[in-house]
């Protein structure tokens, strides 16, 4: 089923090579094609290559801008010029050594000028190449262009998480949708989606949704909520304590006092007791009521109502079977996280214990959570993804980050990036074409462009890292089913 579409040109090496098509094939032939190089000859061959095709390259010296020609000039005057020393080429971006019995194993042998390089046809399935000797499961993406050449992904790196980069509309929340979540599920995952906004999951999953207000808080994360509405207390220490010591027993307290209003009352009523009763010198008890009067300027009792759930967390994660959905509209983004981190939290403790979790941990617009530059209870919720991350990889916890940036201002922090060892980039915002930690530093090792990232129709996804048995990022769609 091989066809032959050219030969390898001079100065090749181990790792790249340049195809000079033969004849005509530049107006079929189109980038991201896998092809065989049979290393040395169709006789005699050393051993075959799986690479797949990037950067084209037209050529016609006849023609060229920096110095005068007569084809130039006879062009200007309306002529055809010659296409007889017109040189079309493509990179190979080699994937491995094709061998009989262990798949596709990185290529040592130098890949010889005139080797052929064939094309590979629908019914030759290099994907169950590279699948072989791995514990992979399939997905239902597919490597653009052969719908039946379906992707297969290694399922040890799966717990190591996994990013998926894309600017607004590039696909992002429907390859989670399609691709994503049967795959984590085919691999024994359970899977928990945080919808930010209630609108990119809750609709397409009727009956597995949770909303967010009926979730209980932890202790921790009800401080960091209030901390964070009261602007840190003004930095008044014995405030700060009289509130932390207010709020012990949140989750029985807040199951009695149903009415936000009389929470309210209860809780600043327990902070002024404890200021009176315990702050000894009378100066510094007056500061710290003064403080609590400007804190009830900040704070009021509409803040209390997003952090009055009871439903605890441990029996919600412990009923989880297959999946669910955390809709999250309705409360503010400091209630959204104060609920992440008791999740978050309660996760880590989990783990610590040696339990293996099993589960995937879906995050939607994460910037929100782990930004650039944490500020408030941002800077909580950044660590805490940091520590369940790498916690993560010994227990089965999956971490999915999904972001419209990479870096800078609209992608994720960078210590939580390093952490995610998979990554799907589709469309990528002008701001991550370029400059360190972008999305073309990752790719264009690969002969992967900016132009091509910026370019990307919806739907489709540069595949790399850790996951993706090839070494070289993949090219894959999906259809929406
Ligand atoms: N495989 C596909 N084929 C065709 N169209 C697609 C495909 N995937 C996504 N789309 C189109 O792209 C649109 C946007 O998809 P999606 O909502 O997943 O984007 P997103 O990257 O999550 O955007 P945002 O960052 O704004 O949340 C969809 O409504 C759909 O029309
Ligand atoms: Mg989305």
């Amino acid at each position: 089923m091989l066809k032959l579409i050219g030969r390898v040109a001079d100065g090749s090496t181990e790792t790249s090579a340049r195809l000079i098509l033969l004849k005509d094939l530049e107006r079929s032939l189109t980038a991201e094609e896998l092809v065989l190089i049979k290393n040395g000859g169709e006789q005699n061959t050393t051993n075959e290559i799986l690479g797949v095709l990037r950067e084209g390259l037209g050529k016609n010296e006849f023609l060229s801008i920096s110095s005068y020609k007569p084809d130039v000039a006879y062009m200007k005057y309306g002529g055809e010029p010659s296409s007889a020393r017109e040189i079309y080429s493509f990179s190979i971006r080699p994937i491995g050594a094709v061998s009989g019995d262990s798949g596709v194993e990185p290529n040592r042998s130098i890949i010889q000028p005139r080797s052929p390089v064939y094309l590979l046809e629908d019914a030759d399935n290099p994907m169950e190449w590279l699948a072989k000797g791995k514990d992979c499961v399939w997905t239902d993406a597919y490597l653009d262009g052969h719908e039946s050449w379906k992707i297969p992904v290694d399922k040890t790196y799966i717990p190591y998480h996994i990013a998926i980069y894309g600017s607004t509309g590039s696909g992002k929340s429907w390859f989670t949708r399609f691709i994503l979540v049967p795959l984590l599920r085919k691999a024994g995952y359970r899977v928990l989606i945080l919808d930010w906004s209630g609108t990119d999951y809750v609709p397409y999953y009727g009956g597995k949704i949770t909303t967010i207000s009926d979730i209980a808080l932890d202790e921790e994360s009800v401080m960091s909520y209030l901390k964070d509405k009261a602007k840190n207390f003004s930095k008044n220490m014995n405030l700060e304590n009289a509130f932390d010591e207010a709020i012990i027993g949140w989750e029985s307290t807040v199951s009695k006092i149903r009415d936000e209003e009389k929470l309210y009352y209860e809780l600043m009523n327990r902070v002024k007791e404890y200021i009176e009763g315990n702050v000894e010198r009378k100066d510094h008890q007056n500061s710290a009521l003064r403080e609590l009067s400007r804190v009830k300027r900040k704070l009021k009792p509409s803040d209390l109502k997003q952090i009055m759930g009871t439903k605890d967390i441990e029996e919600m994660i412990g009923k989880l079977e297959d999946l669910m959905v955390i809709d999250m509209s309705g409360v503010t983004s400091e209630a959204k996280l104060g609920i992440f981190l008791s999740l978050a939290r309660y996760l880590y403790d989990v783990m610590e214990r040696g339990t293996e979790v099993n589960l995937a941990l879906i995050i939607d617009e994460a910037p929100q959570y782990a930004p650039w530059e944490p500020k408030g209870i941002q800077s909580d919720t950044t660590e805490m993804i940091k520590n369940i991350a790498a916690l993560g990889r010994k227990r089965k916890l999956c971490l999915v980050l999904i972001a419209q940036g990479i870096k800078g201002e609209i992608g994720i922090n960078a210590s939580v990036r390093r952490n995610l060892n998979t990554q799907f980039f589709g469309r990528i915002h002008p701001l991550d074409a370029g400059g360190e930690g972008g999305a073309s530093e990752w790719l264009s090792p690969y002969g992967i462009t900016a132009d091509t990232l910026l370019q990307l129709k919806p739907g489709k996804f540069y595949f790399a890292g850790a996951m993706n048995p090839s070494p070289i990022p993949l090219l894959i769609t999906y259809k929406p089913g």
